[in-house]
């Protein structure tokens, strides 16, 4: 039998660090096969698929601008994915290929993993942004029993997310962010601000109770300046670099038959990666 090979499908996808963390647990693991990186530009993805076989494919996951594009070339795709309306992972079940996505539960389990019981007070989440980030952070905090007051720079992406979702969802304007926080177990920005190469996202935390978590799934840089502020209000504050780790979790047990964990060695080596690469992270 020959070694499963994985990928990550993007374009492009030089900047991925999901090679670094599955080839962590293939070697820390002792496992055979291989996780590599598969750019492909938008319409080169029919060819991509034709070749499965010949290229021996296990799985792999799917980043932008392809999460949405890969959908007519599988067989099906699970709940999840469905509800997302994007795949970021692909596997093969009796030879048909299968897509699913890994945000939802790897946004939850961050969140448990960093701020064990952050849902034991108030039901209110409120969350920045409307993008596939905030469809899987809203779809997450929704199977939790908590209400999602969204945010967004354009409000008619946020309407259309809140009719996706029903009643769960409620969008409201930026002014009405004081009167929101106040009420709120939880903060957490999905959107792009604050990432390297981004304005910062403006925001005043006065409002929010202590007992509230903040989460940012911008990951680079590893501590936001909307997560510095956060911690230095004494909240608890979760990052997004373990959404990244957890996510990935489903994949690999499919692709490589072994559960792999998301351990501390495992993430200070791709905060040493991220570090290394940008200045002042
Ligand atoms: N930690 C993880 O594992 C993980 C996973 C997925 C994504 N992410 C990160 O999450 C962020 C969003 O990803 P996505 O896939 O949701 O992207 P997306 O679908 O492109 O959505 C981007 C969101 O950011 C908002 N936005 C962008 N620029 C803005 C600006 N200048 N001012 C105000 N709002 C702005 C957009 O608002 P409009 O609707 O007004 O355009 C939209 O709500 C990215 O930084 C990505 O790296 C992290």
């Amino acid at each position: 039998m020959t070694a499963p090979r994985a990928f990550i499908l993007g374009y492009p996808v030089g900047h991925s660090r999901s090679p670094m963390l599955h080839g962590y647990w293939l070697r820390t693991l002792g496992l055979p096969g291989s996780y590599g990186l598969a750019d492909v530009a938008p319409d080169a993805l029919p060819g991509f698929f034709a070749d499965w076989q010949r290229n021996g494919f296990t799985g792999g996951n799917v980043t932008v601008p392809h999460k949405v594009a890969v959908v007519p070339f599988l067989a099906r795709i699970d709940a999840t994915a469905r509800a997302i309306g994007a795949v970021n992972t692909i596997w093969t079940e009796d030879g048909d290929l299968v897509g699913g996505n890994t945000d939802v539960g790897g946004f939850i389990a961050n969140l448990d993993h960093l701020a064990p019981g952050w849902d034991a007070g108030s039901r209110s989440a409120v969350v920045l942004g409307a993008g596939g980030a905030a469809r899987a952070a809203a779809y997450g905090l929704l199977g939790r029993g908590m209400h999602v007051h969204l945010v967004n720079r354009t409000r008619e992406n946020a309407q259309a997310l809140a009719e996706h979702f029903g009643a769960g969802v409620t969008t409201h304007a930026r002014v009405d962010l004081p009167e929101l926080m106040a009420e709120a177990g939880l903060l957490v920005n999905t959107t792009a601000l604050g990432m390297l190469g981004k304005p910062l996202l403006e925001i005043d935390l006065a409002p929010l109770p202590q007992r509230a978590v903040v989460y940012d799934i911008v990951y680079v840089p590893l501590y936001t300046p909307l997560l510095q502020q956060a911690a230095a209000r004494g909240h608890r504050v979760v990052d997004g670099l373990g959404m990244l780790l957890h996510q990935a979790v489903p994949g690999f047990t499919r692709w490589f038959s072994a559960m792999p964990v998301v351990t501390d060695e495992l993430r200070a080596l791709v905060e040493a990666d991220i570090r290394a690469k940008t200045p002042g992270a």
